[in-house]
C-alpha cells in the first residue's frame, strides 16, 4: 500500500482574517507555481476559516479547523460543531492537540467522541497523540502512546480508521525547536502502526496516515519523511510564512 503524504498547517492562535487571507494567498500561489504529489490541509483559527476557504476554493488544497464539538448543534456556548464546519467548507478536524490536553482539559474520550462525529460529519479527523518529557524520561513513552490510540480510535471501524489520520506529536518537541530524530518518530509510529494492525486489522493499519508533529522545519522535514511510518507532518511554527511553509511541502525538490 502506498499512502498518500499530508503535509498540514496548523496556525493556532495566529492570523486577523486580513492576514490569514495573505498568507493562504501565498500558500495556494507556491503550490499551484509548483504543484506538489501530496495532499496539503491548512488550518487556520475558525474566526478565519470562511475567508480562508474562499482563497482556497477551486484549489486541491483542503480546509481544516483546529477543533471542534462532538455535537451538530445545542445550546454549548462558545462551541463549534462539525455541522459549521462543513458548511465552511472544512474538510479535516484536528482533535486532541497536546494544547488543547494540556492547557484546556481535552481528554482522549473526548477526542473519541470527537472522532467519531467527525465521520458522521463527512470531516477526516487528524488525531494527535503523544508523551509529555517525563512520560519519556521515565521510558513510558510506549505504553502512554498505546492508551492514548487505543483510546481515541475506539468509535471508530476499520474502513473509518483506514481514511483517517493519526499526528504523533511529542509534547516536548512542540514549539520547542528540538525535534524528535527520524528515528525517534520512526520507532513510535511504527509502533502506533502495529497497534492499529491489532486493533483495526492489517488492511487499516497500512492505510492510515500517521504525521509526525513537533519543530518540522525546512531543514528536518526531508530525514523524517525517508521514514518509513512518516507519512507526512503538522507543522505548528514553521507555517506561518509561506515561504517555509512552501519548503516544507516541496521538501523533497532537487
Ligand atoms: P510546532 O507545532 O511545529 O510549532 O512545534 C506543531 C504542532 O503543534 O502541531
Amino acid at each position: 500500500m502506498t499512502r498518500r503524504y499530508l503535509m498540514a498547517g496548523n496556525w493556532k492562535m495566529y492570523k486577523t482574517v486580513t492576514e490569514a487571507v495573505a498568507l493562504a494567498r501565498g500558500i495556494r500561489a507556491g503550490l499551484e507555481a509548483n504543484p506538489p504529489d501530496l495532499d496539503v490541509v491548512l488550518a487556520p483559527p475558525f474566526t478565519a476559516l470562511h475567508a480562508v476557504g474562499e482563497v482556497l476554493r477551486g484549489s486541491r488544497i483542503a480546509l481544516g479547523a483546529q477543533n471542534m464539538h462532538w455535537e451538530r448543534e445545542g445550546a454549548f456556548t462558545g462551541e463549534i460543531s462539525p455541522l459549521m464546519l462543513r458548511d465552511l467548507g472544512c474538510t479535516y478536524v484536528i482533535l486532541g492537540h497536546s494544547e488543547r490536553r494540556q492547557l484546556f482539559g481535552a481528554t482522549d474520550e473526548g477526542a473519541s467522541r470527537k472522532a467519531r462525529a467527525a465521520m458522521d460529519h463527512g470531516l477526516t479527523p487528524l488525531i494527535c497523540v503523544g508523551e509529555t518529557l517525563s512520560e519519556r524520561e521515565s521510558n513510558r513513552t510506549l505504553e502512554v502512546v498505546e492508551l492514548q490510540v487505543a483510546k481515541v480510535l475506539r468509535q471508530l471501524t476499520p474502513d473509518e480508521v483506514a481514511v483517517s489520520v493519526v499526528s504523533y506529536e511529542p509534547v516536548w518537541a512542540i514549539g520547542t525547536g528540538h525535534a524528535a530524530t527520524p528515528l525517534q518518530a520512526q520507532q513510535v509510529q511504527n509502533f502506533i502502526r502495529k497497534q492499529v494492525a491489532l486493533s483495526h486489522g492489517d488492511a487499516a493499519a497500512d492505510a492510515l496516515r500517521i504525521l509526525y508533529g513537533g519543530s518540522v522545519k525546512p531543514d528536518n522535514i526531508e530525514a523524517l519523511m525517508e521514514q518509513g511510518d512518516i507519512d507526512g507532518a503538522l507543522v505548528g511554527g514553521a507555517c506561518l510564512k509561506a515561504d517555509s511553509f512552501l519548503k516544507i511541502v516541496h521538501y523533497d525538490a532537487a
